[in-house]
C-alpha cells in the first residue's frame, strides 16, 4: 500500500501505546502525521485496496477536517486531537447504527477523567463542556474495493485553543478555554482508544444522562423544514423524539438533521 504522506514524529505512539495495556497496544497499528488532509479520508483510502487491520491514524493538522453534514472541523496545528480509528466491524461484536452514541460516550469519559470537568452531549455527535463544543465526532461506513465493510471512527477534540475563527466563536470552545485543564494529546488519544476497545452494549443510558438536550427547548433544521420543539427522549436506537409546537411527536433519526439548543 502506497501512503502519500510521511508520518510525523511530533506525537510519540510509543507515549501512546505506554498508556495502554499489551493487549490494546498490540490491537492497533498507528499513523501518525503532521498534516493531512483528512484523517478520516486517509482511513477510507488505507480502507479502499488493503486487508487492512485495526489502524490509527493521528494528524497534528488538517488541511480539510470533516464534519457531519459536509461541514468543516477546524484542525488547527497540534492545538487539537485529530484521531481516527479504521476497524473492521466483522472483527467486533459493535452496533453500528448506534456507534456514534457509543463513541460519544466513551470519549466523553475518557475527556472528563483526564478534565475533571462533565462533558455533556448535544444529540448526535457534538461533545459540550458549559454551552461550548469542544469535540465532533464523524462515524463513516463503507465497502472496500474487495468486499469488505469498514468502519472508520473519525474523533476531533478541541485541547489547547485560546480563541476560535469568528464565523464559529459562539459556538466551539476547547478543554482548556472551558475548563482549564491542559490535557495530553498522548494520553487522551490512549484513555479514548482504551473505551472504545472496551466495547459494551449498555452505554445508552450514560449518552442519555450527558444528554443537554433532553427537555430543553430545540430547532430542528432538516432538508424539509425548521421548526422549533421540545425534545423528549432519546430511545435505545439512538433516535431522539421531539415534541413540536403543533403537539406532534416526531421521531428524529440521525441522517440529514442539525439540532441548535434555543
Ligand atoms: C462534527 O463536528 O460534525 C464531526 C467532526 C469530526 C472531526 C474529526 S477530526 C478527525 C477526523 N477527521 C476528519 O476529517 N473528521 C474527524
Amino acid at each position: 500500500m502506497q501512503i502519500n504522506f510521511e508520518p510525523s514524529k511530533t506525537l510519540d505512539k510509543e507515549k501512546i501505546k505506554s498508556f495502554l495495556d499489551e493487549k490494546t497496544a498490540e490491537k492497533y497499528s498507528f499513523l501518525l502525521f503532521d498534516s493531512v488532509d483528512s484523517t478520516n479520508t486517509l482511513a477510507k483510502e488505507i480502507a479502499k485496496d488493503e486487508a487492512f487491520g485495526s489502524v490509527v491514524i493521528i494528524s497534528d493538522h488538517q488541511s480539510a477536517g470533516r464534519g457531519r453534514l459536509g461541514r468543516s472541523f477546524y484542525s488547527p496545528h497540534t492545538d487539537g486531537l485529530y484521531m481516527s480509528v479504521l476497524i473492521d466491524p466483522s472483527k467486533e461484536d459493535m452496533e453500528i447504527s448506534t456507534l456514534t452514541h457509543f463513541v460519544a460516550s466513551a470519549t466523553s469519559k475518557a475527556i472528563e477523567k483526564l478534565c475533571g470537568k462533565f462533558v455533556g452531549v448535544k444529540w448526535v455527535n457534538d461533545l459540550i463542556v458549559g454551552k461550548k463544543k469542544i469535540c465532533g465526532i464523524l462515524c463513516e461506513a463503507g465497502r472496500s474495493d474487495k468486499n469488505a465493510d469498514f468502519v472508520v471512527i473519525g474523533i476531533g477534540v478541541n485541547l489547547y485553543q485560546k480563541s476560535f475563527p469568528l464565523d464559529i466563536e459562539d459556538i466551539a470552545g476547547s478543554v482548556y478555554s472551558t475548563t482549564g485543564a491542559l490535557v495530553d494529546r498522548a494520553q487522551l488519544a490512549a484513555e479514548i482508544l482504551k473505551n472504545i476497545s472496551e466495547y459494551h452494549k449498555d452505554f445508552m443510558d450514560d449518552y442519555r444522562k450527558r444528554s443537554v438536550v433532553l427537555g430543553q427547548r430545540v430547532r430542528v433544521i432538516n432538508q424539509e423544514r425548521t421548526y422549533l420543539a421540545t425534545a423528549l427522549e432519546i430511545d435505545d436506537g439512538g433516535a431522539l423524539t421531539v415534541l413540536d409546537d403543533a403537539g406532534e411527536k416526531v421521531r428524529l433519526c440521525f441522517g440529514e438533521i442539525s439540532l441548535k439548543l434555543e
